[in-house]
């Protein structure tokens, strides 16, 4: 087996970290295996106890449960006073029994962040091509809406806050659902190279952002929550995966564009909503909000050299070259100015609907109310602007090459969105139902984005695009295709369920002072580890130096 060269300092610092954790979590299990076990033999011996003698057993036992109960008063004030980190390096055994469940879900992800290596990084599995034939990309993807259409088709009967009528505008197994769909022929457009639909994807890429843009406004809208916990969730949800990626498989951040993306616009959001806050209920706060943030977009992306001054401290974070020789060069901070700018106006679009939501939700209501033909001749109005309008927006601007699309892109992006919106809840019936399978696929699309590079394609060095697909079965390129998908697709939920585990653990909603010792623990560990691993790597090379040195 070959590894690609160079190891980095993250990579063994990783594997530091890791191989004590990995210890911990087996040796939890023994002691929970023991523990279990011995709870057996001692309720044998109670048996006995009472078969000896009830007397004495009784006497017995209240000397016990004092004895016990003050052990236990004791070890609970060791506890709080110790520290976790010292207590985990003593190999305190209530501590590791109690934080097994923790140790095993570090362990299990680490395992799958191995399976990412070898995978992508060392030549144990095989690659082939990709290849593209529209029937084949088609029958796929429609044999899929068939199966989710027989399986999982769902009527929902949530009420409306308002009303507690059923009619739910924009609800989250909708937006799930659209989510869902958008990924999967977002990923088969990758794993096929389905050059064709390039415009589309673009238009779906839109629509994550326009989703970040509505969801996290509606959210910080009303729940007014700004916290530093809140925010610490939040940056974990987008990082966190993506963050252990980078420094195992040796990548740059912008390698997964869609992160930093989401990430710099949930902070606008953030941000937007954030800044006195305590005057949000006014609308004229919200509409000089709503200016404010295109004027900043105006200003960093349609100014000239505004946005590269702006971004370059941040280069080393955001920078991104392709190591393909035969891709043209460009400047370090290009990926990332390309790739913000596409979606920079969309994600206030989002807030604007948010902001009108309710609104639009009791016109809908109204509507509903009113008199059959009027309601009629209202829809099918609606109906068929929209259905115009997306006809021409598809015949002029859709049909453009990739480079003019582009171009016309970051402004144009809202009408087949807004459409799509119009045309999905033009009914009550349309409104109310979704495919939940969809809706399960929408719900780990950060997973699957990320994983997709390395366990399902294959790039086989750091920073490259994944060009191949990765072979498990060679020459049956179908049965590789529903392996590999297969694995994949678990993998990422298994990854979606212990990134939201390990919040849990490290990220506590209410306590602000843990969750301060948590981030100060863990810049220490990490730079520990990180300086470790560097002696360690350059230890070959300092002992030819003073070798050299001395004679
Ligand atoms: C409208 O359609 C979009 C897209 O599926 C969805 O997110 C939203 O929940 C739907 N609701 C209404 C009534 O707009
Ligand atoms: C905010 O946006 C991010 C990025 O799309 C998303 O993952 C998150 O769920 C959103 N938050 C809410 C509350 O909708």
């Amino acid at each position: 087996m070959e590894f690609s060269k160079p190891i980095t300092p993250g990579q063994v610092s990783c594997l530091l970290g890791f191989i004590p954790l990995l210890v911990a979590w087996l040796y939890s299990e023994l002691l929970e295996y023991r523990k279990n076990s011995s709870l057996k033999i001692s309720r044998n011996s109670d048996v006995n106890l009472v078969v000896l003698s009830n007397e004495i057993a009784k006497e017995d036992d209240t000397a016990h449960l004092l004895e016990g109960g003050l052990q236990a008063t004791s070890l609970e004030a060791r506890n709080s006073s110790t520290p976790h980190l010292l207590r985990f390096f003593l190999m305190d055994e209530a501590f590791l029994l109690e934080n097994r469940l923790i140790l095993r879900a570090i362990s299990e992800f680490g395992a799958y962040l191995l399976y990412f290596y070898l995978s992508d990084r060392t030549n144990l599995f095989g690659e082939s091509k990709k290849s593209y034939n529209r029937d084949l990309f088609l029958f796929l993807y429609f044999l899929l809406i068939i199966v989710a259409a027989m399986t999982s088709f769902k009527v929902h009967h949530d009420k409306s806050p308002f009303s507690g009528r059923s009619i739910l505008y924009l609800n989250r197994h909708q937006t799930e659902e659209w989510k869902g769909w958008m990924q999967v022929l977002f990923l088969m457009y990758h794993y096929f190279n389905a050059k064709e639909i390039y415009n589309a994807i673009r238009v779906f890429i839109a629509a994550y952002v326009w989703m970040t843009g509505f969801g996290n406004f509606s959210y910080y809208y009303v729940r007014k929550d700004f916290s530093l916990p809140r925010f610490a969730q939040m940056m974990w949800r987008l990082n966190f995966f993506v963050a252990f990626c980078c420094i195992v498989l040796n990548n740059d951040y912008m390698l997964y564009y869609i992160c930093p993306m989401h990430t710099l616009f949930t902070l606008m959001v953030y941000g937007a909503l954030g800044i006195l806050n305590k005057h949000n209920e006014r609308g004229s706060v919200i509409a000089i909000k709503f200016a404010a943030c295109f004027l900043v977009v105006i200003l960093v992306w349609e100014v000239p050299k505004v946005f590269e001054i702006l971004w370059s401290p941040l280069t080393f974070l955001l920078g991104y070259s392709d190591p393909d020789p035969s891709k043209p060069k460009f400047p370090r901070l290009h990926e990332w100015h390309f790739r913000s700018g596409l979606d920079r106006y969309i994600w206030i679009v989002g807030m604007i609907y948010a902001y009108y939501h309710p609104t639009v939700e009791k016109w809908m209501e109204k509507l509903e109310e009113t008199e059959a033909w009027i309601r009629l001749s209202i829809k099918t109005c609606v109906v068929t602007i929209s259905v115009v309008v997306g006809y021409l927006w598809f015949e002029y601007i859709y049909k453009l090459d990739k480079v003019t699309y582009n171009k016309y892109h970051p402004y144009t992006s809202w009408i087949p969105i807004t459409v799509y919106i119009c045309l999905r809840n033009f009914t009550q019936q349309f409104r109310n139902f979704s495919l939940t399978l969809f809706a399960w696929l929408g719900k780990i699309t950060l997973e699957t984005y990320i994983s997709q590079i390395h366990i399902w394609l294959r790039s086989g060095v750091p920073n490259g695009q994944p060009k191949w697909l990765l072979s498990l079965i060679p020459n049956y390129p179908l049965l590789n295709f529903m392996l590999t998908t297969a694995i994949y697709v678990t993998v990422s939920h298994r990854l979606f369920e212990l990134t939201n585990t390990l919040k849990i653990a490290f990220v506590p909603s209410r306590d602000n002072k843990r969750l301060m010792y948590n981030m100060i623990a863990a810049s220490v560990i990490s730079v520990s580890l990180y300086s470790l691993s560097l002696i360690f790597l350059n230890a070959p090379w300092m002992m030819v130096h003073l070798y050299l040195c001395f004679y």
